[in-house]
């Protein structure tokens, strides 16, 4: 008879890394052989990019901005947007099946589903049961997590921690978004900026558009999707998280209108205000980031005695590439080590890592065995690190 025996249960101290929690907590042996916390393995992965390619000249038909202005202060040359009949879901359920194919695993094994996503479809549910019946799944658990940029990372740590538990063996994590109902131009406004009108906006219009310039320039539509599964073997899998959450400046980046604290939750006035459409503090979000990503960056790698050489790549939120050459540099990593994929797509939120994953995995950038660092900063305020064995 196979039995499992606890050696030692202590629990009350904190800190450390995940292995080293593990091994003063909880240390089971079967049949006299210890037994391993299990790693989650990223085992497949998968994108979806929205098809509407906007290039920045496109945007400054409807807005008062250029493709210089938009490019030095921020790296984003184009960015994708969904069409009407695409939602959060749809480019979740999309990049999931890529994911799972690319994993060799069937729907039917997931037992968890978390999908991270500041727009979800619907104010609820959010979208993880969505995705789990688009999808054909059986009714497996579905988390929803909203920490914004931050929202694949917090995902990953969900899952791993699932997994760890043994309370799950083969996770689908999921980041999406669709910003574009975000957008504050019209529709003719929009069809005038893809060519497919001769309407040029009011100046009225124009007005309203480049009130959100500094907003709207930045982000794009995609979704992408990881399939973890537990290993017992080997050193491949997650490593260590350090996570991090702070209100007190959630105010610096918010959508101020919309919620429950106002009765009711959404009127015509605050549409008029433009209430609907996120505030930011570009200034602040951006020392914030810089300062927070660096600093939880050589946390994780300090605690598990990691030098930033031994990284084979370190995959940064995609917000700003300026925020991200600040950190490689306080990092001192070599240009190689730093993908880059918001001249692309634009800063896609949740999607932003599991998009460059897929990617680097992709085009052998990253290849099994490799150490990488995921790195993000979102409002909330919240941010974050993770590392993992390819
Ligand atoms: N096109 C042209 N000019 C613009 C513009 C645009 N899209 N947006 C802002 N400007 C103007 C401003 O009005 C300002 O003009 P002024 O000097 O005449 O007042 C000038 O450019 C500088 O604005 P500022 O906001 O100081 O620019 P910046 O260098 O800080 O860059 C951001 C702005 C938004 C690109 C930058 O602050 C940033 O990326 N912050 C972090 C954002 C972020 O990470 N968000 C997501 C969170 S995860």
């Amino acid at each position: 008879m196979r039995r499992s025996k606890v050696l030692l249960v202590i629990g009350l101290r904190s800190g450390g890394t995940l292995d080293e929690v593990w091994n003063r907590t909880m240390r089971l042996t079967r049949g006299g052989r210890e037994v391993r916390m299990p790693r989650a393995v990223i085992i497949g992965s998968g994108s979806e990019i929205a098809p509407t390619r906007v290039t920045n000249d496109q945007m400054a038909r409807i807005i008062d901005t250029s493709d210089e202005w938009i490019r030095t202060r921020s790296g984003v040359e184009a960015r994708h947007f969904a069409t009407p009949d695409i939602a959060t879901s749809d480019l979740g359920a999309a990049a999931a099946r890529r994911a799972l194919d690319s994993a060799g695993v069937d729907k039917d094994e997931v037992d968890l589903v978390v999908f991270a996503t500041m727009t979800p479809d619907h104010f609820f549910p959010g979208c993880g049961t969505l995705l789990q019946d688009k999808l054909g799944m059986p009714p497996v658990p579905c988390f929803d997590v909203r920490q914004q940029c931050s929202g694949f990372l917090y995902g990953l740590q969900l899952a791993d921690a699932h997994i760890r538990a043994g309370m799950a063996r083969t996770v689908l994590l999921v980041g999406a978004e669709v910003h574009i109902g975000f957008m504050p131009w019209t529709r003719e406004n929009y069809a005038y900026a893809l060519g497919e009108s001769d309407v040029p906006p009011t100046k009225e219009e124009w007005e309203w558009n480049s009130r959100f310039r500094h907003l709207v320039v930045l982000f794009g539509d995609a979704g992408s999707a990881v399939v973890l599964r537990a290993s017992e073997e080997g050193e491949r899998g997650v490593i260590d998280h350090d996570l991090h959450g702070a209100g007190a400046d959630f105010d610096k980046l918010c959508v101020p209108g919309t919620g429950f604290k106002h009765r009711p939750y959404i009127d015509a006035e605050q549409l008029a205000r433009g209430d609907h459409i996120p505030v930011m503090d570009g200034r602040f979000v951006f020392k914030m980031a810089t300062t927070h990503m660096a600093a939880v960056a050589k946390t994780v790698l300090e605690r598990n005695g990691i030098a930033p050489e031994q990284l084979k790549m370190v995959l940064m939120h995609q917000a700003n590439k300026r925020i991200n050459e600040y950190c490689q540099k306080t990092l001192g990593l070599p240009d190689e080590k730093v993908p880059h994929n918001i001249h692309k797509y634009g800063n896609t939120t949740a999607a932003t890592i599991p998009l460059l994953w897929d990617e680097c995995t992709r085009d052998g950038r990253i290849t099994p065995g490799d150490l990488v660092l995921m790195v993000a900063f979102g409002a909330g305020m919240t941010w974050g690190a993770s590392l993992v064995r390819a």
